[in-house]
């Protein structure tokens, strides 16, 4: 059985939790620190075959997670905590010469933890070096796993595909802050990557909730031709871009020609079971095979009946690829579906 240090967006780790024990026969399930990570077992599965099935169907609320191969007790001393993450990088022997690796540390609020996550990593780096192995920072072919809480420090090394996310704790950054529209944006390109879904694949997308207009922004970027439905204005920067067209209307009062559009993207802060009853209403003028990526707003602190009930809901026009919180989602989910024939 193999423990693992599991990540959910802040407040959201009880929601993975209760997900992982749905999922996994056996497992135990307890929190580490504020409500973000936890650890789980792989209770009576065995853990080749675990992965496989959380890669398969990745969980919702799980954002990141790496298998507890080493736990020492925490303490302030420096040199103390130095030499625990210098004796577990040197038991990786063999297993990283001539291979890629990276590091990544990460600490609880209230860890007593000496270092900042680079200086944590710089205490690794060399050990790795002297094993044969090349640190770098991204693209790895093992990642190293610090997480110090209060208590402990866990350590852990683990191909990347196998921690659900490449980025430390499933926290993605995208350099892009400068200029941007809205941080709204970080949304559909986490999503983009997450569902391995190419926007610059598609020609013609519907934007509902647009404004002020992160989202179309990127859609534009991409070279698709867009059509933004928002009762708001949108951003001076994009308003007069000759790909985009802007209706100032609630989306419930729009309709298109049936198949105008392979793609369709939803934002609106609105109830999202009204959400639902519209983007399925304008279903039609989306493609058969046409793909839509939906922020499902989680509004009655019940999100497992709330995400089934949206979910069979959207069922009756749409097929549900995907469903996950994304790093940059805060009292949301996003959804990835295909238009039925
Ligand atoms: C979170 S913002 C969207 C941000 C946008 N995706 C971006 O990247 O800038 C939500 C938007 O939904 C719009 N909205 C809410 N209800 C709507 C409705 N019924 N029809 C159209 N837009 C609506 C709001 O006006 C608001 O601009």
């Amino acid at each position: 059985m193999i423990t693992y240090v599991g990540t959910a967006n802040p407040g959201f780790a009880p929601y993975a939790m209760e997900e992982l024990r749905r999922r996994i026969r056996g497992t135990k399930v307890s929190g580490l620190a504020s409500g973000e990570t936890f650890s789980f077992t792989s209770g009576t599965m065995e853990p080749a075959e675990l992965l496989k099935d959380l890669r398969r169907k990745e969980p919702i609320f799980l954002r990141h997670m790496f298998p507890i191969e080493a736990e020492v007790a925490i303490s302030d001393d420096a040199d103390l905590v130095a030499n625990a993450l210098k004796d577990y990088a040197l038991t990786l022997g063999e297993r990283v010469k001539g291979l890629k690796v990276a590091i990544q540390v990460r600490k609880s609020q209230d860890s007593p933890f000496p270092f900042t996550s680079a200086e944590g990593r710089d205490e690794i780096v060399p050990v790795i070096e002297q094993l044969g192995g090349q640190f770098v920072p991204r693209e790895a072919d093992w990642i190293v796993s610090v997480y110090a809480t209060r208590k402990q420090l866990f350590l852990g090394c683990s191909e990347p595909r196998n921690n659900l996310s490449d980025w430390p704790g499933g926290a993605v950054r995208f350099r892009r802050d400068e200029g941007l529209i809205s941080r709204a944006a970080f949304k559909l390109l986490e999503a983009e990557k997450a569902f391995k879904l190419p926007l610059s694949k598609f020609t013609n997308v519907l934007d509902l909730g647009a404004a002020p207009g992160g989202w179309t922004s990127v859609l534009l970027e991409r070279g698709l031709k867009v059509t933004a439905v928002d009762p708001a204005e949108m951003d001076a920067s994009i308003v007069m871009h000759p790909r985009l067209r802007h209706l100032r209307k609630n989306a419930a009062d729009v309709s298109f020609a049936p198949g105008s559009f392979d793609l369709l993207v939803c934002d609106m802060s609105w109830d999202p079971y009204h959400t639902c009853k519209v983007v399925s209403s304008l279903s039609a003028a989306l493609s058969a095979g046409g793909s839509g990526i939906i922020t499902l707003k989680l509004m009655y602190r019940k999100p497992f009946q709330s995400i089934q009930d949206l979910t069979e809901a959207y069922a009756e026009h749409f097929e549900i690829r995907q469903v996950k919180q994304l790093f940059h989602n805060r009292e949301e989910v996003t959804m990835w579906v295909i238009r039925k024939p």
